[in-house]
Parts: C-alpha cells; sequence; structure tokens
C-alpha cells in the first residue's frame, strides 16, 4: 500500500514535455510584457549594466552579500588575467533581523560586520583611517583617503534607477521588513556605514544573477562569454544580456548604450503569479496558505531550495496521517532492518512547517545504497526519525527526487525561454560554439543530477531539440556574488571617470 500511495503523489508532481512546451511560451510572453511596462509579474529590470567582463579587468574591491543562505563581506583582488584571489567571512543573517521593525537594525547589522571584517583582513587601512579623522579637520583633507568602492550583492526585487541606487520592490526569500520597501536600499547601507566612519563607499548595486552572469564572463575564457546568470539556491532568478531594443520601458538612469544591450534581471521567481501555466497540488496549495507573500514567487516556491523541503513535509505528513498506509509508524518495525522501533521525537522538523531542510534531498538522492543508510542516518540528526524501516527510507526518496524533478523541469522552462529569446542559437557567428550559461546556489551545487535533468528537458523544448541543448553549456559558477560585485563597482569607477 505505501507503494502504490507513493505513486499516487510522485504523479502529481509530473510536468510532461507539453507542459514544458507549453509554459516556455507562456515565459516567452510574460517576458515580452515584462520590458514593455511595470507592474507585470515578470519585472524584467533594467540593470544599467551594458557589457559584461572579457577577463583583463584589474583591481581591489570590496563586496558585500545579502540574500542567499549566509551574509558575506569579502574583498576581491581581480588579476586581470580571468583570475582572482578573495577573502571573506560569513555569517547567518540573525531570523530576528530578518522581520525586524526597521530597516535600521538590519543594515546597522551589515555595517558593524563590514567594520569587523576591516579590523579583521585590513587593519592597517583601517586604523590609519581613523588616525587620519582624529587629525585633519578640513573635509576636503579625507580627499586622498583610501576608500574602498564596495559592491552590494542586495539579491531582492530592487527598481534599479542607476548603478549604485535602486528603490527595494518588495522582499522575498523569508525576509520582511516593511519599512525599508520604497527606500533605496544603497543610501540605507551607506548610512550606517557613514555612522560608523569606515573608509567605505557603496558604489555598485548588483542582483546575485548579476554578479554571477559577470563572475562567469570573467572567468570563463570562452570567446562569447555568457549570455545568462542564474541562481537555484534559497530563492531563484535569472539575469541574461537583452537587446536595447526589445527593451520598450523608460530608462531613467545613466547608461553607456554604444553595445545596444543591457543585462536585464528577470526576477523570474514571480513568473506567473497568476498561475496560466504553473502546476498546483494540494501541497503547493498548502504552502501558499502558510507563506508570509501569498500570490507572489509563483514560480520561486515550486522550484527553490527555501520551498521543495517545506513541499517534501507536506507529502511526509500526508503519508503519515493516511490510515490506508504504515508510513514512519511501529507498525513497520517488523520490515526493520535496524531491529528498533521506528521513533518520531516530538521536537521533529517533521512537525514544525519549514522544519524539512531542503538539504535532505540532495542527501537522499546522493545516496545510493541498497540500505540508504546515509540518509537515513540524515534522517535521525536531522529530522529526529530514529529508526525509520528501508520502505519508508524508500518512499521519502522517491516523493524527494519528483519534487526536485518538476523544479528541474520548470528551471529549463526558464532556462529554454531565455536561449530561445536571445536568438542565439540562430546566429550564424555562433555555428556550432557553446552557449555559456552561469548558475550557483546551493540546490544546483548539492543536488545531484539537478543540471541533468535540465538537460533533458531542454532537449524536448520547441526551438531547442536534442542537437541544440547539447551546445547549451550550464556551468557552475560561484563567488558571483564576491567577483561579480567587485566587477559591477569597477564599471560604476569607470563610469565616473567618464564624467570628470
Ligand atoms: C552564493 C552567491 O554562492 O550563492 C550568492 O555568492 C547567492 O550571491 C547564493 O545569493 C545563492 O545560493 P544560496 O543557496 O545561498 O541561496
Ligand atoms: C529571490 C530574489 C531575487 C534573487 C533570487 C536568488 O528570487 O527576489 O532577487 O536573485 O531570490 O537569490
Amino acid at each position: 500500500a505505501l507503494e502504490a500511495e507513493t505513486q499516487a503523489i510522485v504523479e502529481q508532481f509530473e510536468f510532461s514535455d507539453d507542459d514544458v512546451n507549453k509554459a516556455v511560451k507562456e515565459f516567452l510572453r510574460q517576458m515580452d510584457e515584462g520590458l514593455s511596462k511595470d507592474g507585470t509579474s515578470l519585472s524584467q529590470i533594467p540593470t544599467y549594466v551594458t557589457s559584461v567582463p572579457n577577463g583583463s579587468e584589474k583591481g581591489r574591491y570590496m563586496a558585500v552579500d545579502l540574500g542567499g543562505t549566509n551574509f558575506r563581506v569579502c574583498s576581491i583582488k581581480l588579476n586581470g588575467d580571468h583570475t582572482f584571489s578573495l577573502t571573506y567571512n560569513k555569517v547567518t543573517i540573525p531570523k530576528e533581523l530578518m522581520v525586524a521593525k526597521t530597516a535600521q537594525e538590519l543594515f546597522g547589522f551589515l555595517a558593524l560586520e563590514i567594520k569587523k571584517f576591516l579590523q579583521e583582513h585590513h587593519g592597517e587601512v583601517f586604523e590609519h583611517h581613523l588616525k587620519r579623522r582624529l587629525t585633519v579637520s578640513s573635509p576636503d583633507g579625507f580627499k586622498d583617503e583610501p576608500i574602498f568602492r564596495m559592491g552590494f550583492t542586495f539579491s531582492f526585487p530592487v527598481k534599479q534607477v542607476g548603478i549604485n541606487k535602486g528603490t527595494l520592490i518588495r522582499w522575498t526569500k523569508g525576509f520582511d521588513i516593511p519599512d525599508a520597501v520604497g527606500k533605496d536600499v544603497c543610501a540605507l547601507l551607506q548610512e550606517e556605514i557613514d555612522k560608523l566612519h569606515l573608509p567605505v563607499r557603496v558604489a555598485a548595486l548588483v542582483n546575485d544573477t548579476v554578479g554571477t552572469l559577470m563572475a562567469r564572463s570573467y572567468t570563463s575564457p570562452g570567446k562569447y562569454g555568457s549570455i545568462l546568470g542564474a541562481i537555484f539556491g534559497t530563492g531563484t532568478n535569472g539575469a541574461y544580456i537583452e537587446k536595447l531594443s526589445h527593451l520598450k520601458k523608460d530608462l531613467v538612469g545613466e547608461y553607456d548604450n554604444s553595445t545596444g544591450q543591457m543585462v536585464i534581471n528577470t526576477e523570474w521567481g514571480s513568473f506567473d503569479n497568476q498561475l496560466n501555466v504553473l502546476p498546483s497540488t494540494k501541497w503547493d496549495n498548502a504552502l501558499e496558505e502558510g507563506s508570509i507573500n501569498p500570490g507572489f514567487q509563483m514560480y520561486e516556491k515550486r522550484v527553490s531550495g527555501m520551498f521543495l523541503g517545506e513541499i517534501l513535509r507536506l507529502t511526509m505528513l500526508d503519508l503519515y496521517n493516511n490510515p490506508n498506509v504504515s508510513f514512519l509508524k511501529d507498525e513497520n518495525s517488523s520490515f526493520n532492518d535496524l531491529g528498533s522501533v521506528t521513533v518520531i521525537d516530538r521536537d521533529s522538523g517533521l512537525y514544525k512547517p519549514w522544519g524539512v531542510d531542503t538539504a535532505i534531498m540532495s542527501k537522499a538522492e546522493a545516496d545510493q545504497g541498497s540500505e540508504l543508510s546515509v540518509f537515513r542516518e540524515s534522517l535521525e540528526k536531522e529530522l529526529k526519525i530514529y529508526a525509520a524501516a528501508l520502505e519508508d527510507a524508500v518512499a521519502i526518496k522517491r516523493i524527494a527526487h519528483a519534487i526536485v524533478r518538476r523544479a528541474a523541469r520548470l528551471a529549463a522552462v526558464a532556462i529554454g525561454a531565455i536561449v530561445i529569446q536571445t536568438g542565439k542559437l540562430n546566429d550564424p557567428e555562433l555555428l556550432g560554439e557553446k552557449i555559456d550559461i552561469g548558475v550557483d546556489g546551493s540546490l544546483v551545487e548539492h543536488y545531484p543530477g539537478f543540471r541533468d535533468m535540465i538537460k533533458e528537458a531542454l532537449k524536448i523544448t520547441d526551438g531547442i531539440g536534442e542537437v541544440n541543448a547539447k551546445r547549451i553549456e550550464i556551468g557552475l559558477t560561484q563567488d558571483g556574488s564576491g567577483v561579480g560585485a567587485a566587477l559591477i563597482a569597477l564599471v560604476a569607477a569607470r563610469m565616473e571617470q567618464k564624467d570628470t
């Protein structure tokens, strides 16, 4: 019975070839809509970045990164030969700051972390700056201060109005500080940095997907650079290179229009909020009811790490409460090769909303052993489910796989649509060449075979097909927030020089 019930759940996460193709068409339609006006579900945000690096860029920059699993402060040295060196500190953002009353609480915390980083890794510059502050009285005296230019990777939807200016549209990924919405996030951070008198200037505002695209172009010596940077981590999103002629919205900030193109932050997490083509199971609906942003990020809720664990938890609870099956229950103990009785601790994540971390799905998939002993150990350590029977572990693994497979096929929808939109597959100059894409994030990094499942779906996508799917290279690109943000800080510096 357990097997049949598991199969019934697995089937509900099917996303057929036909579904993929319908969704790609809708993605293309929503992309176009987002390029023409504001307030659409795919935001298609212009970034004012009009070229990607070629690897020869040089310099030392700072970067901070807010919006993934960790908050990171980095200093980066770009060597100018496709390589870089990077030093960083990382901390987890305290949960209470994610839902703080005022923006100042969160940004004040970030500034303090920047201060700690400077003291630890750039002590001399920091001391020097402090001394000069004490001895130089005229503001002009600061002109030759060793100021660090900093790229701010802020991975939320922001209406960008210039390279270092942008107002927060809405929070995602569990953050909720209404006070910050509509404010310029660079100014909020700079204010807190200035309160601590740090020698740092926020020079560029960067989404993590844009950082990933930049980093990929800098490090991959490919002839034609990369066309898309995508994140499949806590959240999901992509930034790609679009022709300026396709962009029909007003551009308010300054930019270099000589390249005829601009990087667009799609904010695809909110693709199809209206659910024209996205699949919805009863578990998707239950997750939605318990979320802090109902109606938004509907695609992200089916694709990214923050949510997949919760979908799995809801299916597991259903099986557990199903009177027709024995799942994680003592009755299974007769099959229990561990020779003990299954016990679920009262404190188990199974019983708590958001209590199942997506990481456990990667562990299930990675465990190829016939006893699933590594995965069953994680069930004990992470979920306090002790001595689960093999049958139960197999059921969880199968459902987890179905949930992630659906996510990967949805990921292919976004990637496929963007590859088609750029027209690169049919560009005569690129005949037979690779079409490069940079990806980052815990899901694509740790879930075995995630990229292969994307590739499978690209093969059956109309307008791509088997031969072209082979040309699409999906490369893991880490440190986008560090290197990518540094590269944009460099672009910003060049723009300033042109102005003066
Ligand atoms: C990191 C990038 O590697 O991946 C971040 O540097 C990005 O900028 C993050 O936000 C996304 O992954 P996750 O899993 O941390 O959300
Ligand atoms: C969320 C954010 C987006 C970010 C993505 C990946 O979707 O809104 O800006 O790029 O997560 O971190």
